[in-house]
């Protein structure tokens, strides 16, 4: 019987891979047998990378240069780093899905048939269907600067929330880009789709969205939060050959607060 989780042999990329989730899907991967992990990132490791090149994913140069740098024959990308709407809304759209999607687009065309791409997005994405015309606008545009000026034009809807507009966008582009991902390269994507987690981002959070409203949606489910570990196996299990069969597939890790407010279950008096 294969070891259908194990990353022996493959070339893998991290981004956001220093702190939460990306440490410890690093602590992980190497577990699983990956020798050969780089990160990404503004803020140097010190988990098990094998390589860390400084990368800034809202700056498309530094993403051109950590593509060079990286060069060819990845076998699974996670794009991971992410940043809460504490920043600029344009700040939060380019860490959150332009970086993501740069270093995609210059990573794939080398990746090895049979690979993966796994994004982190978020249940906070949850409401793209009701944005989707807007949404398949800016997909639709691949220039860096003209995805800006969409962003610029369209302030209302992106400012409104911006975290959950940018986990909308990653959800809407790991369907999209699926397709070509896969029959023009053979590599799948797929993405998580997380509740909250206790990571050092969960402070911005509670500054965005309240103490109140982090605290009932965790009590909804037991009352215990996600953690990095939790969160980072979904990671891996999408970048493995078990889930050979799932493309574009968004992946809810959220402990069942999706299902239960899809069937009605929710209790919303602690909301107050
Ligand atoms: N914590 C939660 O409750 C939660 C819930 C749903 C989804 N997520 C998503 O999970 C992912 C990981 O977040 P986390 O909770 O582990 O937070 P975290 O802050 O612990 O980790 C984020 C990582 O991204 C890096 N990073 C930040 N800005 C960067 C930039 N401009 N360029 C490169 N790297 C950058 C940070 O240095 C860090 O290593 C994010 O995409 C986040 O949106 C988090």
């Amino acid at each position: 019987m294969p070891d259908l989780f194990s990353y022996a042999g493959k070339r893998v990329v991290l981004t956001g891979g220093t702190t939460g989730v990306g440490a410890a899907a690093a602590e992980l991967l190497a577990e699983l047998g990956c020798s050969d992990l780089t990160v990404l990132d503004i803020a140097e490791p010190t988990g098990p990378a094998t390589r860390y090149i400084p990368t800034d994913m809202s700056d498309p140069a530094s993403i051109d240069r950590a593509v060079a740098d990286i060069g060819s024959g990845v076998d699974v990308l996670f794009n991971n780093a992410g940043v809460a709407a504490t920043h600029a809304a344009d700040f939060v759209i380019r860490v959150n899905y332009l970086g993501p999607r740069r270093l995609t687009e210059g990573l794939l065309p080398t990746m090895n048939s049979g690979g993966a791409i796994v994004n982190t997005a978020s249940i906070a994405g949850q409401g793209w269907p009701e944005n989707l015309a807007k949404i398949s606008e800016l997909i639709a545009i691949d220039d860096w600067d003209e995805a800006l000026g969409w962003i610029a034009d369209n302030d209302e809807l992106v400012g409104a929330d911006s975290y959950a507009f940018s986990k909308q966008l990653a959800q809407v582009w790991t369907m999209h880009s699926s397709a070509r991902t896969r029959n023009e390269f053979g590599v799948r994507t797929n993405s998580v789709c997380p509740g909250p987690i206790d990571t050092p981002l969960m402070a911005d959070f509670i500054k965005t969205m309240t103490e109140q409203v982090i605290q009932w949606t965790i009590d909804q489910t037991g009352g215990s939060m996600l953690t990095a570990d939790d969160i980072a196996r979904t990671l891996v299990m999408l970048g493995s050959d078990a889930s050979v069969a799932m493309n574009g597939h968004n992946t809810i890790a959220d402990n069942g607060f999706s299902a239960i407010l899809a069937t009605g279950q929710v209790d919303f008096s602690g909301l107050g």
